[in-house]
């Protein structure tokens, strides 16, 4: 029945010429529909480069809205349309404004993980994997981070020189997993590798052995040569970790599920090639303001791989 569906749905992809991009948390059977899979960075590049004008993007909200903001002429359909991201719904305009009120000077760095409105009053967006690399193209002292205190005072690690005003956002799901959570995985796995993401609370990070971005993990597991790793992100990462290492064993020391991420189904990426799901849609005037972060963004990633 699935098998027949994902049959369907790469027919109609080709009628309509459309483009699948699904995030790296998505379940397999959507991974593998998908023409890329990947990180929230690569998929914001995706989106932005790629010819097709009907992309259809699985992930959640603040996913779609990133790739309409850079192509606006795209028709841009969220199939489930009703995932969000609770930590982009931890920063809201108000309170962004008061901050703005207190800290004039500060310069203001959003995670993409936020909503549109929150990027058009920012600086720059940046992820997980490319937040080192942009902030070292920021001149400013004072940098105002939000919404996710755990990223933020990860890459605060990095620049002791600057300082990092913090929202109190977090990621539910990356939350969850304790510091004993990582010593118990780790008594159970003696000399195994932690490979976690920055939304991770600091003590886990200090627990592990490399930290990085959903692709930074995959990357890292599949050129390491060791066995066996303790993954601390979201479990839709093992789709690709197994594919790519057959041979490797992989353990999650708790449950770790975006139920946003999971809400994406066969049948509605279906409906959004059939015309029957809505296309993202947003007030042009606040789309033109948080152009200018997401820009940002790229440019100021661009500089480093360019090694200006
Ligand atoms: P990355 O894919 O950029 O690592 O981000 C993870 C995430 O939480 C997306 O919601
Ligand atoms: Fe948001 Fe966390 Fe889900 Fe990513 S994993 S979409 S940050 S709730």
């Amino acid at each position: 029945m699935t098998n027949q569906l994902s049959e369907k749905i790469l027919k109609l992809k080709k009628e309509k010429n459309a483009i699948i991009l699904a995030h790296l948390y998505q379940t397999p059977e959507i991974q593998e529909i998908a023409d890329y899979v990947g990180d929230s960075y690569y998929l914001s590049k995706i989106a932005r480069d790629c010819k097709e004008d009907l992309i259809i993007f699985c992930g959640v909200k603040f996913m779609g809205e990133s790739a309409k903001i850079l192509s606006p002429q795209k028709t841009i359909i969220l199939p489930a349309t009703n995932a969000g991201c609770p930590m982009a719904d931890m920063a809201c305009v108000e309170d962004l404004e008061e901050m703005i009120k207190l800290y004039p000077d500060a310069f203001k760095v959003c995670y993409i993980n936020s909503s549109y409105e929150v990027k058009a009053l920012c600086d720059v967006s940046v992820t997980s994997s490319s937040a080192l690399d942009i902030l070292k193209n920021v001149e400013n002292k004072q940098i105002l981070f939000l919404p996710d205190r755990n990223l933020g005072s990860y890459i605060a690690e990095f620049f002791p020189e600057k300082e990092f005003i913090l929202w109190r956002g977090f990621c539910p799901t990356h939350h969850r997993i304790t510091a004993e959570d990582i010593i118990k995985a780790k008594e159970e796995h003696p000399n195994v590798k932690v490979l976690s993401h920055p939304e991770c609370s600091k003590e886990v990070r200090d627990l592990s052995d490399y930290i990085g971005s959903t692709s930074g993990i995959i990357n890292y597991a599949t050129e390491c040569e060791d066995k066996e790793f303790i993954i601390a992100t979201e479990e839709g990462v093992l789709h690709q970790l197994k594919k790519k290492n057959p041979d490797k064993k992989f353990y999650f020391p708790e449950v770790m599920v975006c139920p946003n991420m999971k809400k994406t189904s066969l049948q509605d990426v279906y409906d959004a090639l059939d015309g029957k799901k809505e296309e993202v849609i947003l007030d042009e005037e606040i789309r033109k303001k948080a152009l200018t972060s997401l820009e940002n963004m790229h440019k100021l990633k661009e500089m480093v791989l360019c090694g200006e």
